[in-house]
């Protein structure tokens, strides 16, 4: 054969083989997961009908035809546990989108994995998270490089120090209430409000940057969204697309040259007031970084602030942080916020409460409730009955959950043993919050859960509430989003009337009964649109988000 023959076919050759090797790995890895999970059907683990081919697949196809398609995943869990009756954990064999997984729904479990064993991060979130937040962060680490970023990062998020940020997150509010008054009668999604607050408020409080993406586009904000769009969270196939790789490369320079930016100014603000002697914060509270930087600098006895360049190896990890601030600090606080709304919307009786209780603390002028929290900020500690209102929020509508490597064995109440080893550990928060064996009157929304004292039935359980997971990874904004929460509940309560309006949403988007009636006769069947009854349910988004953003209509009721 002429060697220039050759040439043309030795690539393909090595294109055969390429194909065949990745063929039998993911077939093998394929046999792996299923043999791992007919072991454990063997041994009588709990879990629904399993097969060879199909795993788990078929079934949770089941199950979740019953509900709107892209309910969260932990909505469609809840339900397997109770038809499984309400077992404390089950396995679910889901390859190729997951390892086999065990899917823990009450508290002791739950307990065992985040506090007890304290189980590693999944490689998995490597491949979720990294690409969007630029490299390791404290949600992906392990080990002792996890302990070291976030003992730096710890101080700026503890609660006493987050007091100092109480004005500056006001005035990110204080814009949010301004867009909310230029609602008056409009048909809007909520979340394309709360979202650009929550986006202004994590940049503000950890970075000292004003986005102020309530008021105007920002690229920082754009390149995050296109980059959580394109990195299609749970499809295991996203990640052979060359556009996505393209596309996500682009926009992870933008934002490592705008945090990085930034972040180089805060060090250069720390080592000119380190020079001149006059502290950075003689105008105004320090960023979470600011102070991150300056304990970097007191570990190695200030020689780094001298030398007046910021390490780039630190610089370059601090940067990953604080693009992961920004993506896990907007995302699930909007949800909260969305879900408050609506549940005052729904129990008028806990809204009136909720603003007695403002009126009590802050005066009779709503409008003037700002500058009295300005003034006294400790004043947000004084308003318990708030705090139940967004703690039993979270019970019902948790908007993440909690994935581990598994290893030990975890044990349920009657003592049965699960194997873990080869398999995936998923705290469910939603289940376990809704869980019947946990909560007296789980499905119903009552405040005063977290205001009885111990010997009332109602009192919640130990460990059964973890919303922001328990244990060593706990999140860190667990005191910054109840800070911030109550804040804007403050706010805006008594001034505002928010009321979803899905029907009217639907009209304006020409979602009329003709298009449903063609729907029905498409598909044979009414298509699902509520969970629960209700069209605001937990949609798959990154978190959990209430569905289509919550189109609502917001009313001014008072004027202060
Ligand atoms: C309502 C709001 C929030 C909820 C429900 C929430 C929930 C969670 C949960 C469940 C985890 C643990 C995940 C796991 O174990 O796999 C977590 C971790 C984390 N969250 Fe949040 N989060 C919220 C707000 C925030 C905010 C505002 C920030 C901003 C800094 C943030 C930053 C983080 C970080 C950095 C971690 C990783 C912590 C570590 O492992 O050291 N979260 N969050
Ligand atoms: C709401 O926000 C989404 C996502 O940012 C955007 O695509 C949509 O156009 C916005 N809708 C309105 C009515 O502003
Ligand atoms: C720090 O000081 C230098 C020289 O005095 C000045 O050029 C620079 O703008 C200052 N940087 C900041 C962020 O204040
Ligand atoms: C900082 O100073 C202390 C006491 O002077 C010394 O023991 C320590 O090794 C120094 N640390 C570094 C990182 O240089
Ligand atoms: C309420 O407070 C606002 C803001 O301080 C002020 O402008 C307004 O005049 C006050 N209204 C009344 C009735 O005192
Ligand atoms: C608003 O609150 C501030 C701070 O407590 C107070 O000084 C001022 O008198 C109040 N203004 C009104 C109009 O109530
Ligand atoms: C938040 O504050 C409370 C009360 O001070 C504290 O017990 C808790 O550990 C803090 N959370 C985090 C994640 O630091």
């Amino acid at each position: 054969m002429p060697s220039n023959l050759y040439l043309l076919v030795l690539p393909v050759n090595v294109l055969y083989v390429v194909i065949g090797i990745i063929l039998f790995l993911s077939l093998h890895r394929a046999y792996k997961a299923r043999a791992r999970v007919n072991e454990l059907r063997k041994m009588s683990m709990p879990m629904p009908p399993w097969n060879w081919f199909t795993g788990h697949l078929l079934i949770l196809q089941r199950y979740m035809s019953k509900f709107p398609k892209d309910t969260f995943i932990n909505v469609i869990i809840s339900d397997v546990a109770r038809e499984l009756g309400n077992v404390d954990m089950f396995y679910l064999d889901l390859w190729p989108f997951l390892k086999p997984t065990l899917f823990i729904c009450s508290p002791d479990p739950a307990f065992q994995a985040a506090n007890k064993f304290n189980l590693p991060k999944p490689s998995m979130y490597r491949v979720m998270f990294e690409p969007i937040n630029g490299g390791p962060n404290l949600l992906t680490m392990n080990g002792e490089q996890w302990k070291f970023w976030r003992s730096l990062f710890n101080p700026g998020f503890a609660p006493a120090y987050l007091m100092q940020q109480v004005p500056a997150i006001i005035d990110c509010v204080q814009t949010f209430t301004d867009r909310l008054r230029d609602l008056d009668g409009k048909v809007l999604p909520l979340q394309n409000f709360t979202t650009p607050l929550t986006m202004d408020v994590i940049m503000r409080v950890a970075l000292d940057l004003e986005l102020n993406c309530q008021r105007n586009e920002h690229p920082l904000v754009n390149s995050l969204l296109t980059m959580i769009s394109w990195s299609k969270l749970g499809n295991p196939l996203a990640r052979f697309n060359p556009v996505r790789t393209f596309v996500l490369r682009k926009h992870d320079k933008i934002m490592n040259r705008i945090i990085g930016g930034e972040l180089q100014k805060r060090f250069e603000e720390l080592h000119n007031s380190s020079q001149s002697a006059t502290d950075v914060d003689s105008k105004r509270s320090k960023s979470v970084v600011t102070l991150t930087l300056s304990e970097y600098h007191k570990v190695n006895n200030n020689s780094k602030v001298e030398s007046a360049t910021l390490d780039k190896h630190f610089a370059d990890f601090a940067t990953y942080q604080l693009r992961l601030f920004l993506f896990a600090g907007h995302d699930t606080v909007t949800s909260v916020l969305v879900y408050i709304y609506h549940m005052l919307y729904k129990h008028p009786e806990v809204r009136y409460h909720m603003c007695q209780e403002h009126e009590a603390v802050f005066g009779p002028n709503a409008s003037n409730a700002s500058n009295i929290l300005r003034a006294n900020p400790l004043l947000l500690n004084q308003t318990p009955f708030t705090l139940a209102v967004i703690k039993e929020t979270m019970r019902l509508f948790p908007p993440a959950g909690a994935m581990r490597e598994g290893g030990p064995i975890l044990v349920d109440r009657n003592g049965l043993k699960f194997p873990t080893d080869d398999c995936l550990v998923s705290n469910s928060h939603h289940t376990i919050h809704r869980n019947p064996n946990v909560w007296v009157r789980a499905e119903d929304f009552l405040p005063e859960r977290w205001l009885v004292d111990a010997s009332h039935e109602l009192y919640p359980p130990p460990d059964a509430f973890r919303p922001f997971e328990l244990g060593p990874r706990m999140c860190i904004g667990h005191n910054l989003s109840l800070i911030e929460l109550k804040i804007t509940l403050i706010m805006t309560v008594r001034t505002f009337r928010v009321e979803p309006a899905y029907e009217k949403w639907d009209e304006l988007k020409g979602k009329g009964i003709a298009e449903r009636a063609l729907g029905k006769w498409w598909s044979g069947c009414e298509k699902v649109l509520t969970v629960d009854g209700d069209r605001a349910y937990q949609e798959e988004k990154g978190g959990a988000h209430p569905s289509e953003g919550y189109p609502c209509t917001v009313q001014v009721i008072s004027q202060g």
